[in-house]
């Protein structure tokens, strides 16, 4: 049965700004990923990269930092780095699909090398201190790589491995291979947690009937579109209208705090209402102006209008389409 519940990192969207605000406002994950912090050779942290990784001011918040490398001594230096901060977990990116990634053998770039994959964990392995899980897909190309890459995973003490059950052509659309998900459930050695599309309470309940032997589930967009998501699957309410618009507000201030720009605050808030927006009903008409806006004025017009005229859905409807 499922024993714990992962938001999914999400580049651009779950960083700093948003965990804070989503934890105050719903919360209900066991645990949030940190999207990928990408270390290079010269082993420096930047300022930017800090903003991301720092625990100041969120040290209540349940996160795992999430690295992308194909090099086990920048992976280990960046462990260190992030074992100082006071994390007690790392997690290596083997999903990333995009093709600036993958030509540098990063990501799910990692897949298409499975000697040199198995070579970076057994330096990784040897001398890490904080247990490494791994996020991954089925494979660089097709599924069919997948048991190869299963048992090398199986060589290693893989805290617990999140399978995103497509291969990198498929991207985050389309359908899911559950079969090789469950093959791969079956086979491996180490505790395993799902990861796609799952987006409502009933949605994830079927899953669990189907899959009892997963330990986890790990769900990304169906998390913004509906962001009482978690809660609801921990027992809690589903989200009130007072309560989105206090959670959108705070976010919008907080992002202009972070940013000094009102604009960039707009420009953030756009990316959480693609698919915030799924939790209305009708939204044709007023969805719109939220995706063209061109100032802060315009935005808090349309978020307004939004608050005011539309139906609030009881779970989030059409984010994978
Ligand atoms: C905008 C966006 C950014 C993402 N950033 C990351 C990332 O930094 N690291 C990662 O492992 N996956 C990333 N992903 C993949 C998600 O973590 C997740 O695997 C994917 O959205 C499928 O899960 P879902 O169907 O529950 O959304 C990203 C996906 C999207 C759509």
């Amino acid at each position: 049965m499922i024993q714990r519940l992962d938001f999914a990192p999400l580049d651009g969207i779950t960083r700093s700004v948003f965990r804070r605000v989503w934890f105050r406002h719903f919360g209900g994950a066991d645990r949030i990923f940190v999207p990928f912090f990408s270390p290079t050779h010269h082993h420096i942290v930047t300022p930017r990269d800090l903003r991301e990784i720092t625990r100041e001011g969120a040290k209540d918040l349940p996160l795992v930092p999430q690295v992308m490398s194909r090099l086990a001594p920048d992976f280990l230096w960046a462990a260190e780095v992030l074992e100082d901060l006071g994390y007690r977990e790392i997690n290596l990116n083997l999903g990333c699909p995009s093709g600036t990634v993958t030509a540098k053998g990063k990501g799910s770039g990692f897949l298409s090398r499975p000697e040199e994959l198995d070579a970076f964990f057994d330096q990784v392995f040897s001398s890490v201190r904080l247990p490494v899980s791994v996020k991954t897909r089925l494979g660089y190309q097709t599924p069919e790589e997948f048991p190869r890459l299963l048992e090398i995973f199986n060589r290693y003490p893989i805290a617990c491995l999140t399978i995103h059950a497509r291969v990198r052509p498929e991207k985050y659309k389309g359908p899911l291979h559950l079969d090789v998900f469950e093959a791969a459930l079956r086979e491996s050695k180490n505790p395993v947690c799902y990861n796609g599309d799952l987006q409502t309470v009933v949605g994830v309940r079927a899953f669990e009937t189907r899959f009892p032997a997963a330990e986890a589930v790990m769900i990304g967009r169906g998390g913004v579109a509906d962001p009482a998501l978690f809660r609801k699957l921990q027992g809690g309410p589903p989200a009130s209208r007072e309560e989105l618009q206090s959670f959108t507000q705070e976010l919008y201030r907080e992002y202009q705090a972070f940013y000094g720009q009102v604009g960039t605050a707009a420009q953030r808030m756009r990316e959480v209402w693609f698919y915030l927006i799924h939790l209305f009903e009708d939204t044709e008409r007023l969805n719109r102006p939220m995706r063209r806006f061109r100032t802060p004025g315009e935005y808090e017009a349309a978020e307004a209008a939004i608050f005011r005229e539309l139906v609030l859905r009881e779970d989030a409807q059409g984010v994978l389409a």
